[in-house]
């Protein structure tokens, strides 16, 4: 394993060897140049609405994405709620779980927390019980959109976090996704900074795992430390597979942030995500507001959401590709295309 070095302050002598010196350039498809075709010709092209319609280990086509790190602060809740953001902006029916005992995603959804009266059992309520009824009751909705769905999160969450749980503990939060009702298209699990059951149990019903870091020491090795637990995880739940690192409050012409940007790529190669996510203002701004930053109206969200637009349709897109794998490798219905995409 690579050792990661403390970056020197005064000689940046890291020579990325792998790194690639810009974005990554891709041939297109036939697909993209059949868009480009269009596009030239003043044709419009049908947005990348994606849904994930393979996916159909819930009885439907629901697309699981579990958001992680092993380091706090980093912004995990953040991008889960930019892509919830995207998500309901272009009208998928979205579930956000809130996995955190801090609650912070909760509050930024405007939903009361679990455990309350207007909160209902909230998601320690359904890692208790995670029959369909208390599924149901949990639920609530969010006046971010009809369309966003919210199993809340509560300080209660913090005793299903166990260091050492057993499987039957660690399926709960899968066996409880699966009684949603009705599906959703995009389940979004904003995680807790450990490794404990609750993460562990978000990756044990997650097709997708998506990693956050920033631009530090200590991020780049919370990172590595993360997709190490992803890996071991897939050894049992062979449909997890790691979307990719999300690489949060990059601030350009900082040297410290590029040295660590071309470490994490050096490392971590095609992982790393693009795009970046610059660190702005707009994005503490529209939480602190409880808005989803698509409706934030400063040119700083715009920016930011356009971002969020482009990782949510990684995710799909990563949806569609393994869902191809999966039809044949999990032994399901082998519906390919079908469930939710055909209704
Ligand atoms: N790109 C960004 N630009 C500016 N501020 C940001 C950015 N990303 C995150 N922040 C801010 O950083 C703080 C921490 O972010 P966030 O709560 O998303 O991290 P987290 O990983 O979920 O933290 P925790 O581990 O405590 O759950 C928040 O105040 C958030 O608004
Ligand atoms: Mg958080």
């Amino acid at each position: 394993m690579r050792v990661i070095r403390p970056s020197p302050s005064a000689r940046h002598d890291f020579v990325p060897g792998t790194a690639p010196s810009g974005p990554a350039t891709r041939v297109p498809g036939p697909r993209q140049r059949i868009g480009a075709c269009r596009r030239a010709a003043g044709i419009p092209v049908r947005p990348a609405r994606c849904r994930p319609y393979t996916f159909d280990r819930y009885g439907d086509a629901v697309l699981v994405a579990s958001v992680l790190s092993l380091k706090g602060g980093v912004g995990k809740t953040t991008v889960t709620l930019g892509l919830v953001s995207a998500a309901i902006h272009r009208g998928m029916s979205t579930v956000l779980v809130d996995l955190d005992p801090q609650t912070n995603s909760t509050l930024t959804v405007d939903v009361p927390p679990g455990g309350t009266a207007a909160g209902g059992p909230g998601v320690a309520g359904v890692l208790d019980d995670p029959r369909r009824g208390v599924v149901a009751d949990a639920l609530r909705p969010s006046p971010w959109s009809d369309l966003l769905r919210v199993l809340p999160g509560s300080e209660d969450t913090e005793r299903h976090n166990h260091p050492d749980p057993g499987a039957k503990k660690l399926a709960r939060l899968q066996t409880a996704l699966e009684k949603l009702d009705p599906a959703p298209e995009l389940v979004l699990i904003d995680c807790p900074p450990s490794l404990g059951q609750l993460t562990r149990s978000s990756l044990w019903a997650a097709d997708r795992a998506v990693l956050v870091t920033e631009p530090s020491l200590y991020a780049v090795t919370g990172v590595q430390r993360a997709l190490e637990a992803v890996q071991q995880e897939r050894t049992s739940r062979g449909h997890l597979q790691p979307l990719g690192v999300v690489v949060n409050r990059v601030r350009p012409r900082v040297s410290e942030h590029e040295f660590r940007l071309a470490e994490l790529r050096d490392l971590f190669g095609p992982l790393i995500l693009s795009p970046t996510l610059p660190d702005r203002t707009a994005i503490q701004q529209a939480e602190g507001a409880g808005t989803p930053i698509h409706k934030w109206p400063s040119a700083g969200a715009k920016e930011v959401a356009g971002m969020f637009d482009q990782l949510l349709d990684r995710l799909l897109r990563s949806g569609r590709t393994g869902a191809a794998r999966s039809g044949s490798g999990r032994g399901g219905s082998g519906r390919g295309g079908s469930g939710r995409g055909s209704r």
